[in-house]
């Protein structure tokens, strides 16, 4: 099995991402860490939890950064997710799971230090935990098998940022701790805008899940409307973009995806913070990869398959 932990701030496509993870028999899911992002540092943790009991996983939830290493604090985005993050879903008033008592930095460490070159961080929200962790034990990055990131945007065929015309929204979120995470001697996988917009669920094939993938899909059905409206008002006619879980089905089926190599820096300030770019001179970098390229009809239909509930 895969070892993973999986660093979130859901979210809704953060939510759909970890079902695909949880429907993955090649997964050993090993814990959930959560980033402020989405929403409040309260409010995904919460979601965090709420998922974990209804997918059922083993694994823990451990709470992680409320703001960005500067201090910054960002507004939640609620036109995107929702006021509760989880596109305004009806959520229980007690949840049966409570956090670890380990945050999420703390979390990762001790776990790449016990597991040495077995584990796989799959971080979607802002890269606050990831860095901490490095911050504070600089031997980690010698210990992850790899790292895949969902953030950023390289302008590859036109696709600029979501937050600004640079910068994609987990990279805005705290651009220090990105631009460290990128910088650190460790494999990093970036799957940014440029190919998660080019995935796109359609309401056809929400539909088809909603009917096929039983309690789950029924619940992407519900917990993605207000989701799909946001995508609807800024553009996109039928349908969403597809960003947490094609960083889920690039540490599946990597070969789904065409990558770059080079160094990647992060601006940290002025009017580009938070745009990623690939600095061939910047040669003290380690080189990263980069996915430019995407086969999505066949990342929708392994999340279809996944999914399904037989
Ligand atoms: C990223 O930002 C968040 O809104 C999503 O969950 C995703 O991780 C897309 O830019
Ligand atoms: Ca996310």
């Amino acid at each position: 099995a895969k070892k993973v932990i999986f660093d979130t701030d859901p979210g809704v496509d953060d939510a759909m991402a970890l079902m695909l993870l949880a429907c993955s028999p090649e997964v050993e899911l090993l814990g959930v860490c959560t980033t402020f992002g989405n929403g409040a540092i309260d409010t995904t943790t919460r979601n965090a939890l709420y998922l974990a009991e209804r997918l059922g996983l083993r694994a823990g939830v451990h709470r992680g950064a409320a703001a960005a290493l500067d201090g910054a604090q960002h507004a939640p985005p609620v036109q995107v997710h929702g006021h509760n993050a989880l596109g305004d879903i009806a959520l229980p008033n007690h949840i049966g799971r409570a956090v670890s008592g380990r945050s999420a930095h703390g979390f990762l460490i001790d776990t790449l230090r016990r597991h040495p070159g077995e584990v796989s961080l799959l971080a979607v929200g802002p890269l606050t935990n990831l860095a901490l962790a490095l911050r504070q034990a600089p031997d980690i990055a010698a210990l992850a098998r790899e790292v895949v990131v969902m953030g950023g945007a390289f302008g590859h065929r036109g696709h600029g940022g979501n937050v600004t015309p640079f910068a994609e929204a987990n990279i805005h979120a705290d651009p220090v701790a990105a631009d460290e995470v990128f910088g650190a001697r460790w494999p990093v996988t970036i799957v940014g805008l440029d190919v998660t917009h080019q995935t796109i669920m359609t309401t056809d094939y929400l539909r088809a899940l909603a009917a096929e993938a039983g309690e789950l899909g029924a619940l992407i059905w519900e917990m993605s409307r207000v989701y799909q409206a946001f995508h609807r008002d800024t553009g996109v006619e039928d349908g969403f973009y597809v960003h947490d879980a094609s960083a889920v089905a690039c540490l599946l089926a990597p070969a789904l995806f065409g990558l770059v190599r080079g160094p990647v820096r992060v601006d940290t300030r002025g009017e580009t913070v938070g745009r990623t770019w690939l600095d061939e001179a910047a040669a003290a970098r380690p080189a990263q990869s980069v996915c430019r390229e995407v086969d999505a009809d066949a990342v929708l239909a392994l999340y279809r398959e996944r999914l399904r509930a037989d």
